[in-house]
C-alpha cells in the first residue's frame, strides 16, 4: 500500500511516500526551489517521492493532508485565520480534495483522470505527534508537540502506545507558547520567518533580569495550561496574517506597542544589539523553559512513563531540550529530525497508516534522517570534470579529510541522499576542527552567521559523555549540552557563554563516511568530535553537485569530498 503525504501552502512544504508502513523517501520543497521554509505546493518533493518509487500515479492508494478543517471548530467560528490575498472561500479550495488531485497530478505531469487515490485528512498536531512517536524507538510514550498555531492548536499532548496515539489535551489559539517566542524574536529584530533560533543563541548572553515580566506574559493558569496576557499582542483581535510571497512565507507583527511601553523600542532589523535585548532574550528562553519543563513534569506525574516523543516548531529549541532530562522526570526523550511543519507530511502518512489503518508497527532501531533525493556518481564526476577540478589519487580519501582537518582546514562533504532536517547532519556539510579559532571564524564567515551564533559539533556516540555532560543522546543535532569542566579549554571557539554547544551524536550505522573520517581524526588528534556546519549560505541544505561545486569555488573551503573523491583548492 502506498501512502503520500503533502504538507501544502504552509511553510515547510513538503512530501513523504510509504510503502506498507516503510518510509521510503521524504524531501522539503525548498531544497528544490532554494527558498527557506518554502510554503505554496511542493511539486517538486512529490515528484522526487513518486520517481524514487518507480511507481505510476495511479498506483498511490491514497493521499494525506496534515489539515483538518473540522477541527476546532468553535474557535474557528470565533477567530478569522486570514492569509493575505486570500478569501475564506479560495482557501477552502486550496484544500478541497479537487484542488489537490490537480495539482498532484500537474507535480507528476499527468491528467487528473491518473491519481485515482483516496483522500483523507489529519489534524495538524495529531500529524506532528505521529512524526515524532512513530520514527521514535518507544512502545509506549508520553507525546507533546508545541508550535505556534495548526488547526488552532497551538500545543497539544498524550500518550502513545504499541500503534495507537491517543491525544489527551490541547491549548487553543490565541493561547500559545510557539506565538509568545515568535513575537519575541520579531521584537529582537529577528522578522523572517523561522528565525527564532537566533532569540535562542543571544539568550546566552544575557542575564533573565525581566522574567517576572515574562511570568505576567505568558501566565501559567492551571496545571497544563499556559494562556498569554493578550494586552500585548494583536493577533486575537485581527487574525494572524500568514501568507507567502514567491513561495517565502510570511508573518506580520504578532505583538502591539503596550509590548514597547514595558520593555522598551523594538530593536530594527540592523540595529546594533544592545544590552537590553541579551537580557530579554535571556527572560524570553528562560520562561518558554520553565513552561515546557513544567507541562512534561506534569504529563510525568499523571502518566508515569520516562519516554517522550517531541515535536512541534519548539522542540527546535535545542538548549530547553538539552536539560529536558535534568529539569524533568522523563529520562528518555526522542524529537523527530524535521520537527518543525516540514515534518508534518510525514507525520500525516504515518498517522493514516498505523492510527487510522490500525497496522502493526515497524520496529526501528534508530531513524534515518537521510531520506532526500541522491545523486549518480557520473553526475558526480561530470560536475567535476566540467569546472576542470582535479580529483587526488588515494585509496583511503577518509583518512586524508581528517589530516587535513586536522591541520586546520575546511572540509566540505557531499554523499548520499539529502538529510530530511533543518541540519546538515553529514551528507551535505562543512567540518573542521572544533577548537580551530581561526577555522570556525572562517565557516561563520562562509555561512554568514551572526556574531553570537554558535556552530555545532558531531561526535562519536561513545565518547559523548567524557566531553559532555549529557544524559540523552542527540542523532539530529537537535540537543545542547554543557561542556564538561576538563575539554572547556580545547571547546572554547564553539561553546556559548553559558557552557553549552549544540551536539550531533552518531553511530558508525548512521553515516559510516563520516564516522570513519571521525575515528582517523580521533587516532591522530586524541579528539573524537569535529565542527559540522551547513554547506550554504542564507540557504536551505544544498541538494545537487553542481549547486555544491559551486559553492566550493565560490568560498573560502579548502576542499571537498564527493562521494569517495576528494578534491584539494
Ligand atoms: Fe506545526
Amino acid at each position: 500500500m502506498v501512502v503520500l503525504g503533502i504538507n501544502s501552502y504552509h511553510s515547510g512544504a513538503s512530501a513523504a511516500i510509504l510503502v506498507d508502513g516503510k518510509i521510503v523517501a521524504a524531501a522539503k520543497e525548498e531544497i528544490f526551489n532554494g527558498i527557506s521554509s518554502s510554503a505554496g505546493f511542493p511539486y517538486n518533493s512529490i515528484k522526487f517521492c513518486v520517481d524514487y518509487l518507480g511507481i505510476s500515479p495511479v498506483e498511490i492508494d491514497y493521499i494525506v493532508i496534515p489539515r483538518n478543517p473540522l477541527a476546532r471548530l468553535p474557535s474557528k467560528f470565533f477567530y478569522a485565520l486570514r492569509m493575505s490575498g486570500y478569501t475564506i472561500k479560495q482557501i477552502k479550495d486550496l484544500f478541497h480534495p479537487r484542488s489537490i488531485r490537480r495539482e498532484v497530478a500537474k507535480a507528476l505531469n499527468v491528467s487528473c483522470e491518473n491519481i485515482t487515490s483516496r483522500f483523507h485528512r489529519v489534524e495538524h498536531h495529531l500529524a506532528h505527534l505521529a512524526a515524532s512517536f512513530y520514527t521514535s524507538p518507544f512502545e509506549k510514550s508520553i507525546l507533546l508537540s508545541i508550535d505556534g498555531i495548526g488547526d488552532f492548536t497551538s500545543t497539544m499532548w498524550g500518550v502513545g502506545e504499541g500503534n495507537k496515539i491517543k491525544p489527551l489535551g490541547h491549548i487553543s489559539f490565541p493561547h500559545s507558547i510557539g506565538l509568545f517566542y515568535t513575537a519575541f524574536a520579531q521584537y529582537l529584530g529577528f522578522v523572517n520567518y523561522g528565525e527564532e533560533n537566533k532569540l535562542m543563541e543571544l539568550s546566552s548572553l544575557g542575564d533573565p533580569i525581566f522574567y517576572d515580566e515574562m511570568k505576567k506574559i505568558l501566565i501559567y493558569d492551571y496545571p497544563l495550561n499556559y494562556k498569554l496576557n493578550l494586552d500585548y499582542f494583536t493577533f486575537h483581535k485581527k487574525g494572524i496574517s500568514l501568507y507567502w510571497q514567491e513561495n517565502k512565507p510570511k508573518l506580520d507583527s504578532l505583538f502591539n506597542r503596550h509590548l514597547e511601553t514595558r520593555l522598551g523600542p523594538r530593536r530594527g532589523v540592523d540595529e546594533r544589539i544592545e544590552l537590553r535585548h541579551k537580557q530579554v532574550a535571556a527572560s524570553v528562553q528562560m520562561r518558554l523553559e520553565s513552561a515546557v519543563y513544567d507541562i512534561l513534569n506534569e504529563l510525568y506525574s499523571q502518566k508515569f512513563i520516562p519516554n517522550l516523543s517531541y515535536a512541534g516548531g519548539v522542540a527546535y529549541n535545542s538548549v530547553l531540550n538539552g536539560k529536558i532530562a535534568k529539569k524533568t522526570s522523563i529520562r528518555n526523550i526522542f524529537i523527530h529530525s524535521a520537527t518543525d511543519d516540514a515534518g508534518l507530511s510525514l507525520g500525516a502518512a504515518l498517522y493514516f497508516y498505523y492510527n487510522i489503518l490500525d497496522r502493526q508497527r515497524i520496529g526501528t532501531d534508530l531513524f534515518s534522517p537521510y531520506l532526500g533525493p541522491s545523486h549518480s556518481i557520473s553526475r558526480v564526476k561530470s560536475a567535476i570534470r566540467k569546472k576542470r577540478l582535479k580529483i587526488i589519487d588515494t585509496k583511503n580519501p577518509m583518512k586524508l579529510v581528517s589530516l587535513d582537518l586536522a591541520a586546520g582546514k575546511i572540509i566540505a562533504l557531499f554523499q548520499g541522499r539529502v538529510e530530511w532536517s533543518k541540519f546538515s547532519l553529514g551528507n551535505r556539510s562543512i567540518l573542521c576542527d572544533a577548537g580551530n579559532k581561526g577555522a570556525i571564524k572562517r565557516i561563520k564567515r562562509i555561512a554568514g552567521l551572526e556574531f553570537f551564533s554558535t556552530i555545532p559539533v558531531v561526535i562519536m556516540e561513545d565518547y559523548l559523555n567524557d566531553y559532555f555532560d549529557a544524559l540523552n543522546i542527540s542523532p539530529y543535532m537537535l540537543f545542547s549540552f554543557p561542556v564538561k569542566k576538563g575539554v572547556k579549554k580545547y571547546l572554547y571557539p564553539v561553546i556559548d557563554r553559558k557552557g553549552n554547544v549544540r551536539v550531533q551524536t552518531l553511530r558508525r550505522v548512521q553515516n559510516p563516511m563520516l564516522w570513519d573520517i571521525l575515528d582517523y581524526y580521533r587516532q591522530k588528534m586524541q579528539s573524537p568530535l569535529i565542527v559540522n556546519a551547513p554547506i550554504g549560505r542564507d540557504t536551505p541544505i544544498i541538494n545537487t553537485p553542481e549547486e555544491t561545486i559551486n559553492f566550493f569555488i565560490e568560498n573560502d573551503i579548502d576542499g571537498i569530498l564527493m562521494s569517495n573523491l576528494y578534491i584539494r583548492k
